[in-house]
């Protein structure tokens, strides 16, 4: 990637905690890839995050260099972009640590994920899992990116990461990018299948809620089988049919066809033939992501050429940020 062309820069970054969900893929990782030719664009798998919540030391290791072959198979090209392992850069800890000198404790006690995340780990309520927007906003800063592809549910972290970079702004003199975010029209919160009320998430206990994009056809089909709906029998979009909602959302998506299309197609039919065929939609749409994913699972050397040059790619952009953060907070020049 050019590092000195006038395209726009994004950046985004998803944690290795297990295979992502429909949810990620569709809120986010799916808008990715076709954004690589219009602008320049820098990805993360955010391990760094991921240790905010327990984890056990291997499976982090393997569900990082799962999720960062799962990151190339669903169309993030190396060569196009740099793709790289957060923990590879240090640059954003150490970035993280001057933003968090421009936040305030207030503001992060506000962050409902944190709010959400304590209540969850109530025997862990870290002092990372507190400061974890910090580290997202330095993410974000280090590369003056100025765009951020994500879901619903990481609007209220940009809009920190925007405030953190105001504020740095004003007191040292303007330097960073307020970065926007880029939040897909649908799509943007995929419910959960059992529970349309909530956010669809890995770490839901009832396996049928969620689909994640390395489950088998059956399995998909399964799922969206045993999906929660409501004690209607008309498949349209409205007000309090959460259920159907969110399927029509998720087939929309995955086929292209309009809410409209989708009602036509099923007028007179039941919940059941709607649901089996979003399951097999799904299912169909993320075969290419499944077998992409297991030629790249096995070609370590590969990934590991990738993740490598992506790092190194990474800390010479923030390094030069990180060294003008110095300069401009007053620190004394190393050499
Ligand atoms: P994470 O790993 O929880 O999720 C990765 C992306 O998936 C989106 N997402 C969803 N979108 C729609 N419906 C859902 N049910 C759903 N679940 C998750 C998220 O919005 C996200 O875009 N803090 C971030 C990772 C991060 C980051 C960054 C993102 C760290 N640094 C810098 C952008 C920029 C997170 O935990 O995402």
């Amino acid at each position: 990637m050019s590092e000195t062309t006038e395209k726009k820069l994004i950046f985004s970054g998803i944690q290795p905690t297990g295979t992502f969900t429909l949810g990620n893929y569709i809120g986010a990782v799916r808008n990715w890839g076709p954004l690589q030719d219009e602008y320049n664009c820098i990805y993360s798998i955010v391990d760094m995050h991921a240790i905010t919540v327990r984890q056990d030391p291997a499976k982090l290791r393997q569900n990082t260099l799962q999720a960062y072959a799962l990151l190339l198979a669903c169309g993030i090209d190396p060569k196009k972009s740099i793709a790289f392992i957060q923990s590879h850069n240090p640059n954003h800890a150490e970035l993280s640590w001057i933003l968090s000198c421009s936040t305030q404790f207030g503001e992060l006690s506000r962050m409902t994920q944190f709010k959400d995340k304590s209540a969850k780990h109530a025997d862990d309520i870290n002092a990372g899992l507190f400061t974890y927007p910090v580290l997202m906003a330095a993410d974000i800063l280090a590369y003056n990116a100025d765009l951020v592809p994500i879901g619903a549910d990481q609007k209220q972290h940009l809009e920190l990461a925007r405030n953190i970079a105001g504020r740095f702004n004003q007191k040292y003199g303007d330097f960073f990018t307020l970065p926007e975010p880029f939040i897909p029209k649908a799509g943007a919160r995929v419910m959960s299948l059992q529970d349309p009320q909530k956010k669809m998430s890995k770490s839901d206990e009832n396996p049928n809620a969620c689909i994640l994009i390395l489950d088998d056809k059956d399995t998909i089909v399964r799922k969206f089988k045993r999906a929660v709906t409501d004690s209607e029998s008309e498949v349209c979009y409205r007000e309090g049919k959460d259920g159907i909602n969110n399927l029509m959302t998720i087939y929309s998506v995955v086929t292209g066809k309009s809410l409209d299309e989708i009602t036509a197609e099923f007028a007179g039919k039941g919940y059941g033939d709607f649901k089996l065929a979003v399951g097999e939609a799904v299912a169909d749409h993320l075969e290419p992501v499944r077998t992409e994913y297991a030629r790249l699972i096995e070609d370590k050397a590969y990934l590991k050429e990738c993740y490598t040059s992506g790092a190194e790619a990474a800390f010479r952009i923030t390094r030069k940020t990180l060294s003008k953060v110095y300069r401009k907070v007053g620190f004394v020049d190393a050499r």
